[in-house]
């Protein structure tokens, strides 16, 4: 199959037209590209596991163009839905809530009596959910496993020949995917930290909010099927360096004869961009700049022509937004962090092909 690629000021109803027959469209939203296909056609639902190579466990997303319509797929939406739709829909918060039955595919739950459901931040594809009129299902539009794709040409370079079409709205504005809240029993709970945070959500709630134990014990389960799953990694092995380690990462790395690819902040490592294969992963040294581009820093660098052997990548501190960046970062490096005692051997087990 040809996988078009379709510019929002003239191509919205062409996109709108393909899902409707139940073919596949990816589309931009302010998080990361996503996957979409209409939720109660159980046949494109299918077609967008096949096409990423997802895990049938791992449920999707519904995105829609107003909160109201949560009203058709939830049995009694709560008030603390409500609240935090008012407030950050559209936007890059993801909430779980329990489903009327039958009211969606049952390959969009995975079989679970929750769903989640968001209202993306991106006008054209507010438009495109609104010329549907069937909320769409939207896993991130990578292949399962690599990085969340931020351009359309990402998801070009993992889905050509396997989707429909690309809506092409430019670079994502965010990064990194939502945050994902269980609103669905108990307190609520972060399964997935993303851009809005711990603080704003108890901010808004003007109640306890509380992190998955996954993300404080490294050793729990995660309540997120999807979060169990590796992700985001490169092919190159990956290694987080902390400010002030930076210095003997490099001359370690030289000392070994190792291929260096550099993302991080040009403030912390004026001179080393030229000597390295540098990506500048944020103008400012601002953590909301780091999210935007750690996607595609990590894919720039993982290109075979490059031929890297290990990269690099700067740490925030892992609070507020930083928790987001760290969450996808530890995952990107298997957890590894440049120490005096890394062996080229360790980083070595955590190459991918
Ligand atoms: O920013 C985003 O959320 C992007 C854009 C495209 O909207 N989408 C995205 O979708 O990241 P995906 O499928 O890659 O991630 C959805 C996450 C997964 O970790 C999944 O396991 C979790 O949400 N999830 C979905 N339904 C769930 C449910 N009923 N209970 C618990 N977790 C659920
Ligand atoms: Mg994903």
């Amino acid at each position: 199959m040809e996988t078009k690629i379709l510019k929002p000021t003239v191509d919205l109803e062409t996109a709108a037209t393909l899902l409707k027959a139940g073919e596949l469209v990816a589309f931009p939203t302010e998080t990361v590209y996503g996957l979409g296909a209409i939720v109660t056609d159980s046949n494109a639902v299918q077609q967008v596991y096949r096409a990423k190579g997802r895990p049938s466990d791992n449920p999707l997303i519904v995105h829609l163009y107003d909160w109201h319509q949560l009203e058709n797929y939830v049995e009694k939406v709560p008030a603390t839905a409500i609240k935090l739709a008012k407030h950050f829909w559209p936007g890059s918060l993801t909430l779980i809530l329990p489903i009327k039955e039958g009211t969606l595919s049952p390959y969009v739950t995975g079989g679970l009596k929750t769903a989640a459901f968001r209202v993306p931040n991106h006008p054209w594809t507010l438009k495109l959910l609104k010329a549907v009129d069937i909320p769409l299902v939207g896993p991130s539009a990578n292949s399962s496993g690599k990085p969340s794709p931020t351009t359309a040409e990402h998801v070009y370079h993992d889905l050509k020949g396997k989707i429909a079409a690309i809506l092409d709205g430019g670079a994502t504005t965010v990064g990194i995917e939502s945050t994902v809240l269980d609103l669905s029993e108990g307190i609520p709970t972060v399964l997935r930290p993303g851009a809005i945070t711990v603080e704003e959500l108890t901010a808004v709630l003007k109640q306890e909010v509380q992190l998955d134990t996954h993300l404080i014990t490294e050793t729990a389960r995660p309540k997120a099927p999807g979060m169990k799953y590796k992700h985001y990694a490169p092919n190159v092995p990956t290694v987080m360096v902390k400010d002030t380690d930076w210095h003997q990462a490099l001359n370690w790395a030289e000392k070994h004869k190792l291929r260096v690819g550099v993302l991080a902040s040009q403030t912390i490592l004026p001179k080393m961009a030229e000597e390295n294969c540098y990506y500048n992963l944020t103008e400012h040294n601002t953590v909301a700049e780091a999210m935007q581009q750690l996607f595609a820093g990590l894919r720039y660098l993982d290109e075979r022509e490059l031929a890297l052997d290990v990269i690099f990548v700067q740490t925030f501190p892992a609070t507020g937004q930083g928790l987001a960046y760290m969450n996808r970062l530890q995952k990107a490096s298997g957890g590894h962090f440049y120490t005096s005692d890394l062996s080229v051997e360790m980083i070595q087990s955590n190459k991918h092909e």
